[in-house]
């Protein structure tokens, strides 16, 4: 089954086809257009701005993607397309345009959830990486981190397509966190990359005055972050506060904004806030619903430290547990993802025979529910 998958909701525009087959889902096209350029100098995504850009770069990626694959309307079987959570206008270009190709080739239609893309993207294969779960013989039930720009959230699902939120942020998400220090630090936009960086320069530096150094080696550093809400008696999280300090650290020590070890000592600080947390309250949700498989997923899940710490964590802590997280390039918003996520909507949707697969019944739901 080849799946075409559209992904407008936030700054990326992106296309992908993907082929479904036992399980498995390789990827046979992936364009990928990113408005970070363009959005850089507000320190955020402008949603009209996005829109227009989104309206731009669509049709371009979408006739790239049926040129150089000889697509005719007969080897697409579906059609993707994200449905929502994001940014209204950003939805509507990529839904408005999955609808109307939709009913022009006669293919079905379905709409799917961002962060069930999240979550999905570990199973999108580029090449034979053996490392990458079978959507067929993954283990049940399933813990899933999403940690994003819009959301930080711990997702429990007994079988595919049945989602339980069971812990997220009050707050800030963290990726959202990463990008507000960064602009408190004058690093640029966005900041989760730069942020992760700067932090990577002191764990080489501890690495070659001591090769046995550990990333909570970096606790001897005197600028020492809050860890929200680490000891809470529940699985949620709050970011808001580490922001908040890491700006009262700048104010009340201006001196880090102009000296380099100073400011890449408050970006690795905060990074291992950060992590420390996410790492703490997925080893709190495991013991307590006892996952056979954990997920990595979202923007923030590309930062090498968690994919690492929490690895390293579930390696010591939950025996027989497994780990998996996407190719970093599949962390970030993309449309393969979308692919595989539609994938198993139109599956659910076919055996319930309850929802639709036209295009007229699709509508973008900037807060579409998980
Ligand atoms: O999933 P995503 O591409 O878009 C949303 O759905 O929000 O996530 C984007 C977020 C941004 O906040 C960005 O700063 C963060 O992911 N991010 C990172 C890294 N790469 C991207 N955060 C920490 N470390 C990274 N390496
Ligand atoms: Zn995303």
């Amino acid at each position: 089954m080849n799946i075409l998958a559209i992904e407008t909701s936030c700054d990326e525009t992106a296309v992908a086809l993907v082929k479904a087959e036992k399980g498995r889902f390789q990827v046979l096209s992936d364009l990928v257009s990113s408005q970070v350029k363009i959005h850089a100098p507000f320190g955020g995504v402008v949603p009209n701005l996005a829109a227009r850009e989104h309206l731009k770069n669509l049709p371009l990626l979408l006739k790239k993607t049926i040129r150089e694959n000889k697509l005719a309307p007969k080897d697409i079987d579906i059609i993707t397309v994200t449905q929502g959570p994001g940014l209204i206008p950003a939805l509507l270009i990529g839904t408005n345009s999955a609808k109307a190709l939709a009913y022009a080739w006669r293919v079905p239609l379905v709409g799917a959830h961002h962060i069930a893309g999240h979550i999905y993207a570990n199973f999108v294969r580029e090449n034979s990486n053996n490392q990458i779960p079978n959507s067929k013989s993954i283990k049940f039930p399933v813990l899933a981190l999403i940690v994003s720009g819009g959301h930080t959230q711990l997702i429990l699902m007994k079988k595919h397509m049945d989602f339980r939120i069971i812990g997220e942020t009050l707050d800030d998400a963290a990726g959202e966190a990463f990008d507000k220090v960064a602009k408190i630090l004058n690093l640029g936009y966005p900041g989760g990359p730069i942020v992760a960086a700067e932090a990577e320069k002191i764990l080489t530096a501890q690495k070659s005055a001591n090769p046995k150094a550990q990333p909570s080696d970096r606790r001897r550093l005197s600028l020492r972050l809050p860890r929200p809400m680490l000891n809470s008696n529940n699985l949620n999280f709050s970011f808001s506060g580490l922001k908040t300090a890491a700006l009262y650290a700048v104010k009340k020590n201006p001196v880090i904004l102009k000296d380099k070890k100073m400011t890449t000592a408050l970006c690795a600080e905060f990074q291992q806030a950060v992590i420390d947390v996410l790492v703490a309250k997925t080893l709190k949700a495991a013991k307590k619903y006892k996952p056979k498989t954990i997920l990595l997923g979202g923007g923030v899940s590309a930062n090498e430290e968690l994919r690492k710490q929490l690895g390293e964590a579930i390696k010591n802590n939950l025996k027989n547990t497994l780990y998996f997280m996407p190719d970093t390039q599949y962390s970030l918003d993309n449309a393969a993802m979308i692919a595989v996520a539609g994938y198993f909507q139109y599956t659910l949707a076919k055996n319930k025979k309850k929802f639709e697969t036209n295009w007229k019944n699709l509508e973008a739901d900037a807060g579409l529910a998980l």
